[in-house]
Formats: C-alpha cells, sequence, structure tokens
C-alpha cells in the first residue's frame, strides 16, 4: 500500500492536480485556478500517504470528539467512521486508490473521498480541525509505531551480536587504539562493545518516544479550538499519553521528528563503526573475519574478490540520516510562529531515516550472523607486536617499581626485541634482568595471553571471567526489556 522509499517519482500520480483544480479546499476565497506547476510543486501526496492509514485513525477519533461535542449526531458519527473504514480498506487493498484522485496531500485526499461516498455529511468532519493539527497528529502516531518498530530491530541487531560472541566465546582478538596493536582483548569483548552502544540507542528512542506521545489535535490551526471537544477523551482514543497544552507550540513544532532523527543519527554512528571494524577485520590484510557468500559481492572484472558491500552500505547510509538531521534543522531555524509551508518538507526526512534504519539494522543483523571468526590468525595478531608490553610495566610495578619507570624500563625491552625480532616472552631472562634486577623467572607466566586477559578482571574489563558474567547480563537485559 505505502511507498517503502520516499521517492521523487511518487510527486507524480497519474493524474495531476492541475487535472482537477477544483480539489482546493478554499475555493470560497479564490476566484483564479492554480498554476499547473506550482500545484505539483505544493503537492506532498505523493510522499505523505505513507501517512493514510493513522490519517483514517485521527479522523475517526476526532469523529468521535465532535459526537460527543455536541457537533455531530451519533447515527452520523456511524456514517462517517463506517464511511472512513471503508476507504481505509479501499486504500490498503490497492495502491491504485490513491491515483484515482488527484490530491494536494493525505489529509484533502481523505476527506474528499469521504465527501464523494456520503455528500454533505462528509463536510463536516473538518469542523474544529485544520491540516495543521492534523498533520502534527499523523506524524507522531506513525513515527510512534515506527519507534516501537525499531526498538524491535535494535534488539535483533543486538541478539545477533551476541549470538557471534557466544559462539565465538573463547575467541582473542588484538584490541587496538590509533589503530595500532594496543591489548589482547576477547573478542567477545569486542562485540558488548557495540552491544552497550544499540543499548543506549534502544534507550533514546524509547525517551524520544515519551514526547512524540502527545496529542496535538484540537490545537486546530493555531490558536485552540472553538468546538467543546474533550481533548483528553480523544488522546486516550489514539492512545496519546498527554495533551498538548499551547497550540501554537503543537502545531509548529518539530523538535520530536528532530529529537528522532538525531537519536537515528547515533544508531546510524554506531553501526557505521561496527561495518568499518568488520569491513577492515574481513581484508586479507587483517584476515580475522571471513563474511559468507550471503552478505558479500563479487566484482564484475576481478574473479579473486570478495567485496563487503554490505556494510559499506551501512556505512555509507550514515551520511543520509546525518543530512536528514541537518536537512531538519535547517528546515525549522528562525520560523516565525506558528504553522508554516516550510514544514511539508519533513516528512522526506523522517520518512528516509526511518527506511534506513529498518534496512541498516537488518542487514547488519543479518552480517553478524554470516560471519566466521578465524580463531587462529587473530590469535596470533594478538600475540604479535608486543600487546603484552603493559603487563610486563604492571609486572615490574608489583615487584616495587614506580609504574612510570616501569614504563621507561619495558620501552627499553621492546627496543631490545625489536632488534632481535623476538617478542617479550622470547627475550632470554638474562637479557631480561639487565634491565632491571626485579624480573624473575617468574615473568614469562605475567606474560602469556591467558593472563594478559585474565587479569582485566574489574568491571568492565575483559577477563573471561567477566566477559562471561557480562555476557549473562546481555541476555537478562534483552529478555525483560521488550522495548
Ligand atoms: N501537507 C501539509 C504538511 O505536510 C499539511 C498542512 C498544511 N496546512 C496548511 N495550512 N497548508 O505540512
Amino acid at each position: 500500500m505505502q511507498p517503502r522509499q520516499a521517492d521523487q517519482r511518487h510527486y507524480k500520480s497519474t493524474l495531476t492536480m492541475s487535472d482537477k483544480t477544483n480539489t482546493n479546499l478554499w475555493g470560497g476565497r479564490f476566484k483564479g485556478e492554480t498554476d499547473p506547476a506550482f500545484a505539483e510543486f505544493n503537492s506532498s501526496f505523493g510522499l505523505d500517504r505513507r501517512l493514510f492509514a493513522v490519517d483514517v485513525q485521527a479522523s475517526m477519533a476526532h469523529c468521535n470528539g465532535l459526537k460527543t461535542a455536541g457537533v455531530l449526531t451519533n447515527s452520523e458519527s456511524d456514517r462517517i467512521k463506517s464511511a472512513l473504514q471503508t476507504i481505509l480498506e479501499h486504500g490498503q487493498a490497492s495502491a491504485g486508490y490513491f491515483d484515482e484522485q488527484p490530491a494536494e496531500d493525505v489529509h484533502t485526499f481523505v476527506e474528499a473521498r469521504l465527501v464523494e461516498m456520503i455528500g454533505d455529511l462528509g463536510r463536516k468532519l473538518h469542523t474544529g480541525r485544520s491540516r495543521n493539527d492534523q498533520v502534527a497528529t499523523d506524524l507522531r502516531l506513525w513515527l510512534r509505531g515506527e519507534i516501537d518498530k525499531l526498538a524491535v530491530a535494535l534488539r535483533n541487531t543486538q541478539e545477533a551480536l551476541l549470538d557471534l560472541a557466544e559462539g565465538n566465546r573463547d575467541a582473542v582478538i588484538p584490541g587496538y587504539t590509533h589503530l595500532q596493536r594496543a591489548q589482547p582483548i576477547l573478542f567477545a569483548h569486542w562485540c558488548l562493545a557495540y552491544f552497550e552502544m544499540l543499548a543506549r540507542d534502544r534507550e533514546r528512542l524509547a525517551d524520544v518516544r515519551q514526547r512524540v506521545n502527545v496529542l496535538p489535535l484540537g490545537a486546530a490551526a493555531l490558536a485552540g479550538t472553538s468546538y467543546p471537544i474533550d481533548r483528553e477523551a480523544v488522546a486516550r482514543l489514539l492512545g496519546f499519553d498527554e495533551t498538548s497544552r499551547n497550540s501554537l507550540d503543537a502545531v509548529s513544532d518539530r523538535d520530536f521528528c528532530i529529537e528522532f532523527t538525531s537519536a537515528g543519527s547515533l544508531v546510524m554512528l554506531h553501526l557505521s563503526r561496527l561495518s568499518e571494524d568488520i569491513i577492515l577485520y574481513s581484508t586479507a590484510e587483517f584476515g580475522f573475519f571471513e563474511l559468507s557468500d550471503a552478505v558479500a559481492t563479487g566484482s564484475s572484472l576481478m574473479p579473486q574478490k570478495k567485496n563487503p558491500d554490505s556494510m559499506e552500505l551501512v556505512r555509507g547510509k550514515a551520511g543520509r540520516v546525518f543530512g536528514n538531521l541537518a536537512a531538519l534543522l535547517a528546515m525549522m531555524k528562525g520560523l516565525p510562529l506558528a504553522y508554516n509551508k516550510d514544514m511539508q518538507e519533513d516528512k522526506e526526512a523522517i520518512f528516509d531515516t526511518v527506511d534506513t534504519l529498518n534496512g541498516s539494522l537488518a542487514v547488519t543483523a543479518t552480517v553478524l550472523r554470516n560471519i566466521r571468526i578465524n580463531h587462529e590468525r587473530t590469535l596470533e595478531a594478538a600475540s604479535h607486536g608486543y600487546l603484552n608490553a603493559t603487563e610486563l610495566a604492571d609486572y615490574l610495578v608489583r615487584k616495587g617499581m614506580p609504574f612510570r619507570e616501569a614504563h621507561e624500563t619495558v620501552g627499553r625491552i621492546v627496543v631490545h626485541a625489536i632488534e632481535g625480532s623476538v617478542e617479550l616472552n622470547e627475550v632470554p631472562l638474562d637479557d631480561l634482568k639487565s634491565f632491571s634486577s626485579l624480573i624473575d623467572q617468574d615473568v614469562f607466566d605475567s606474560l602469556s595471553i591467558e593472563r594478559t586477559l585474565a587479569t582485566k578482571s574489574q568491571i568492565g574489563g575483559t577477563s573471561p571471567e567477566r566477559v562471561v558474567e557480562e555476557l549473562a547480563l546481555a541476555k537478562a537485559q534483552l529478555q525483560n526489556r521488550e522495548r
């Protein structure tokens, strides 16, 4: 029913606004016809038809509001709601329905179909309502639903991270700073780092949801409605937790869109870093990961290539969402109160953000389920390049040397080892002793990968003991917090 992508093509329906300018809602005040090119430019129906279902839903709730306000009789309200239900079913049955008649936007489309079906009675529905509070209501309803779906998508990606960690519990990889080998870490620890980022992303979205879930309907064009509509009852009907407290603000702010896109930007930023790690670790130079054929592509020219397009696209698509955030901020900056048509431009940014997030999260989860970790290769990388140098310094500290002096001493030992083309644990004991008399046979124990990992046993560290604990906690977190 709804186009998946916010797509420029949808601006053009088979019938254009100019084919039927009398669909305008302001006929009384106007004598002339709308310029056809302007009508096309003005139309948002190609995009905002995605709000069709929530527009109908909000109209039904408004209908109830008008009934309790005494504007509509019970039977009038029933007839309107039943016609709206039929319209909803038509729209859900066939995408072609939206192109049968031209419309400026989804709100005028639904209203025009209603009038077509039940005549003058349909014209009563817009009492005490404006498209300004309507569009804000629709967008909030729609976004709320999408946030709930995104929470599930985020959770699935987190689950894929946990499964990958569980399946490779013993794998050791080099940890990097400045992309230089730093200290050995458990692969599961790396997985859990991304798990944490996505956990915060879920929290942020849940937080945004609270401010999205406020009812603007009843603000009318800008000043509030003069009909005795019980706004709180309408809010309850639509599942809104709160009712907006100021009509000007209700119709004219899009901070909830900006907040959402900002939270979405962080999701994409996190996914882009994960993508980059996976891309890098899948190169021959690293050789840590291999992506299965399901999520890689070949080259049209070079037969040997296996490219990580899936992750490159996710990395690249982060830019779209950051762009959407910038677009929304720029669109809103300096707008006078209250509604301005500039704000019609919010849809494309929001729809594209939601689509990009959904697509990227789904592909990332699939990639995570299609990675093979080369344990020998990662262990070998973690064992070469003096990743245990800090451990040697800590050894000297345990023997009584101040850390700064230990750092300096180990630095000299590393130079000696590089000159001899050996690792620290391959330097003969006598050589080591020549740098410090504190060094003894037990040093070799301290320099093992096992010891290096095991010592990082405080909260948040990479010791196997801690990581097992964190994996269990992460699992429990996923099971407990559904949203
Ligand atoms: N299509 C418009 C939008 O998306 C709906 C509100 C139009 N209101 C108006 N007074 N022109 O923002």
